[in-house]
């Protein structure tokens, strides 16, 4: 079946938190008015999107184990509901948020991106999100922010693989404020249509689809405006592997393996790899935002 990048009918419920009453009018204008399909997004890919199923059952999210298939088979178990996230730093409206409340007024969109692992697979999704920025300006960013800080939820008793294992919990990363306030930067709290899975982030997770995929830290549960680049886990780990800035760039091998290409989940055994694009195809809209940068320095 061919994806139609669109919100159903069946979306369109209050109890859905994914969608904002906005997005909710402008679903119901839309089916009364236009037909189904909400106006495809100019950030979006043409290129048609993996099946859920791709999607959903090969992830990497260490806090419930190692193995690709293991978010899947073990994410059930985090509570997504109530939640809130902390806000703190430099700003003007810290606080701790009810998801709800934090959302309220950001405008849902569908985002249908390229996705680039580090360890060289991809994939494309169809998110639902709305841009960083809105949420930024809604909480008032100060003058002496230069970084963005999140850090992912810790719950040994939800996470089966929190404990053991050699990542300092939480799961931190970090963006420069430019590449926060970026429009292709999105908070996503839904992909198909529905609401996040857990296995992929829920109920809201950050998406910077021209980086590599660690970048885009799940399950958020405080962001932080900070002055100074933060630490970040991958980076912490091991620092000649995983960059801060993490662009996708083919030219930039790892030190293990090459960035030349990649393999697309879904494209079958021999038909499955395409060359990597440098800023995974966004070139055009992110690489002015590192001019004068040495990316080989700055990978
Ligand atoms: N966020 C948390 N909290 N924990 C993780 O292990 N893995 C990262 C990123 N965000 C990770 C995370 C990595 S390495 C990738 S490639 C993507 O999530 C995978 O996202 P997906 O499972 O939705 O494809």
């Amino acid at each position: 079946m061919t994806y139609q990048p669109q919100f159903s009918r069946a979306d369109v419920t209050p109890q859905n938190l994914f969608l904002n009453r906005r997005a909710l009018l402008a679903g119901a204008a839309a089916l009364s008015v236009a037909g189904p399909a909400l106006a495809a997004s100019p950030y979006s890919t043409d290129e048609a999107p993996n099946s859920f199923e791709d999607i959903t059952t090969y992830n990497n999210y260490y806090e419930f184990g190692y193995d690709k298939s293991d978010p899947a088979a073990y994410a059930g178990s985090l509570k997504t509901d109530p939640w809130s996230v902390v806000v703190d730093g430099l700003v003007d409206n810290p606080g701790t948020y009810s998801l709800a409340d934090l959302i309220a007024d950001q405008p849902i969109e569908e985002r249908i991106y390229r996705f680039r692992c580090v360890e060289a697979w991809s994939m494309i999704v169809p998110w639902q999100g709305f841009q960083l920025s809105g949420l930024l300006n809604k909480l008032g960013v100060q003058a002496g922010a230069k970084y963005v800080a999140f850090e992912t939820v810790v719950r040994p008793d939800e996470m089966p693989g929190i404990s053991g294992g050699m990542i300092d919990w939480p799961y931190r990363e970090g963006l420069r404020l430019d590449e926060a306030m970026h429009p292709l930067t999105i908070m996503a709290t839904g992909l198909y249509g529905k609401p996040m899975p857990n296995q992929n982030g829920a109920p809201i997770r950050l998406i910077v689809p021209w980086k590599y995929g660690f970048k885009s830290v799940k399950s958020i549960v405080r962001i932080s405006l900070i002055a100074e680049q933060p630490v970040t886990t991958w980076n912490t780990l091991a620092a000649n592997e995983y960059g801060f800035y993490a662009n996708v760039n083919p030219t930039v091998d790892h030190p293990r393996w090459s960035q030349a290409s990649e393999r697309r989940i879904g494209g079958g055994l021999f038909s499955g790899r395409v060359d990597t694009l440098m800023f995974n195809g966004y070139g055009d809209q992110v690489a002015s935002l590192y001019a004068g940068q040495d990316l080989t320095k700055d990978y």
